[in-house]
C-alpha cells in the first residue's frame, strides 16, 4: 500500500496528490508517468509525475478531475493509502542543451511541465514558459515556474491575466521574443497539444507533445494506447509519451479518446447520484 502524504485541491477541479513511493522517487525523470489505482476494485490510470523528493521518498501528481477514477483520487485524504502506484513508466523527456526552449502547459500540464522546465534550465537552456487557462484563477505553481524560467507568459480565454484568447496567441508571444525558439514542449489536454502543434508548425519550431491516450497496462502489452505518428503505429506507453507534434495523427487520436465516452461518463454520474442519495 502507498500512503497519501498530501491531498488538496489547489484550484477548482485540479488536485495535488503527494504519495509515499520511495523506489519511484529514486528513479523517476522528467516526462515520465506512473499508473495509479485508487482502490482494489478501481481502474488503473496513467498520471504524470509533476515532482518528487528522493530523500523523503515521495512523488507528486497534479490531477484534473474529469471522471470516476480521477474523482476517487481527488477524494483521498492525507493518511489514507492506495493499492497501486506503478512506475516510473514511459521514456523521459529528452533534456539537452537546445538553446531557447518554450514549455507550454495547460490544465494538469502546468504541473507536469514543471520538472521538464527545471531540468532544461539546469542544462543551460533559456526557458520560456507559457501557461494557459480559461481564467487566471485556474493558474497554480506560478512562483515555482518563475523560479525555473527566464520568462513566464500567460494566456487566458477571458483576458484576466496576460494575453486574451486561446493558444493561437502563442504566435505573438514567439514573435515578441528577442531570440528564435529552438524547441517547444507541450503538456496538457489533447486539444492543447494539437492546437499548440498547429500553431508552431508554420513557425517551423520543432515541437514535442506528451500524449495522453487511454492506457491500461502502461507496459506495451494491451495495445490500447496505439497512436499513429508519421504513418507509423506507436504505443504511447513504451514508445512515448513524447512524440513529434507535427507528425501525430490528431484526428485518429481524438476519435479514439471518444470511444468509451458513454461507458466512462455514466458510472461517474451514477456514483455522484448515489452519493447524493446517500447524503440526503
Ligand atoms: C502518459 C499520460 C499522462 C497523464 N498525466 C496526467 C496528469 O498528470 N494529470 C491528469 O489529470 N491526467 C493525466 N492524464 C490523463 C488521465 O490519465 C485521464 O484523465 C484519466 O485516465 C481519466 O480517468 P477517469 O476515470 O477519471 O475519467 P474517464 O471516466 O476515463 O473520462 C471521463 C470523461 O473525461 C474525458 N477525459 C478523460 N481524460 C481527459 C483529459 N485528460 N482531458 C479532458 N477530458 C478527458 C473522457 O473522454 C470522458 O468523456 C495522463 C494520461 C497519460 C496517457
Ligand atoms: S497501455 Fe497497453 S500497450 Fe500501452
Amino acid at each position: 500500500m502507498f500512503k497519501v502524504i498530501t491531498s488538496e485541491m489547489i484550484v477548482p477541479n485540479i488536485h495535488l496528490l503527494v504519495l509515499e513511493a520511495p523506489a519511484i522517487a529514486r528513479e523517476v525523470k522528467p516526462g515520465q508517468f506512473v499508473i495509479l489505482r485508487p482502490d482494489e476494485e478501481g481502474e488503473r490510470i496513467p498520471i504524470s509525475v509533476a515532482d518528487w523528493d528522493a530523500e523523503e521518498g515521495t512523488v507528486t501528481a497534479v490531477i484534473m478531475n474529469v471522471g470516476s477514477t480521477t474523482d476517487k483520487l481527488a477524494s483521498l485524504e492525507a493518511g489514507m493509502s492506495i493499492p497501486t502506484v506503478v512506475g516510473p513508466l514511459g521514456n523521459p523527456t529528452k533534456i539537452e542543451r537546445f538553446g531557447t526552449v518554450l514549455c507550454l502547459g495547460g490544465c494538469y500540464g502546468i504541473g507536469s511541465v514543471f520538472p521538464i522546465a527545471r531540468a532544461l534550465k539546469e542544462k543551460g537552456n533559456k526557458v520560456i514558459t507559457v501557461i494557459e487557462a480559461r481564467s487566471s484563477y485556474l493558474f497554480y505553481w506560478e512562483e515555482r515556474l518563475r523560479e525555473v524560467s527566464d520568462k513566464v507568459f500567460y494566456i487566458t480565454r477571458d483576458g484576466t491575466k496576460g494575453y486574451r484568447g486561446h493558444i493561437e496567441r502563442l504566435q505573438e508571444i514567439v514573435k515578441s521574443l528577442e531570440e528564435p525558439v529552438d524547441r517547444m514542449i507541450i503538456n496538457g489536454c489533447t486539444f492543447l497539444l494539437k492546437r499548440g502543434s498547429d500553431t508552431s508548425r508554420p513557425l517551423e519550431i520543432s515541437t514535442v507533445v506528451s500524449l495522453n491516450p487511454i492506457m491500461i497496462d502502461g507496459t506495451g502489452m494491451c495495445g490500447v494506447c496505439r497512436v499513429t505518428v508519421g504513418s507509423t503505429t506507436r504505443f504511447a506507453c513504451v514508445h512515448g509519451p513524447d512524440f513529434d507534434g507535427h507528425q501525430v495523427d490528431w484526428d485518429e487520436l481524438l476519435q479514439r479518446r471518444k470511444t468509451y465516452m458513454a461507458e466512462e461518463v455514466i458510472p461517474l454520474r451514477t456514483s455522484r447520484c448515489e452519493e447524493h442519495i446517500d447524503r440526503s
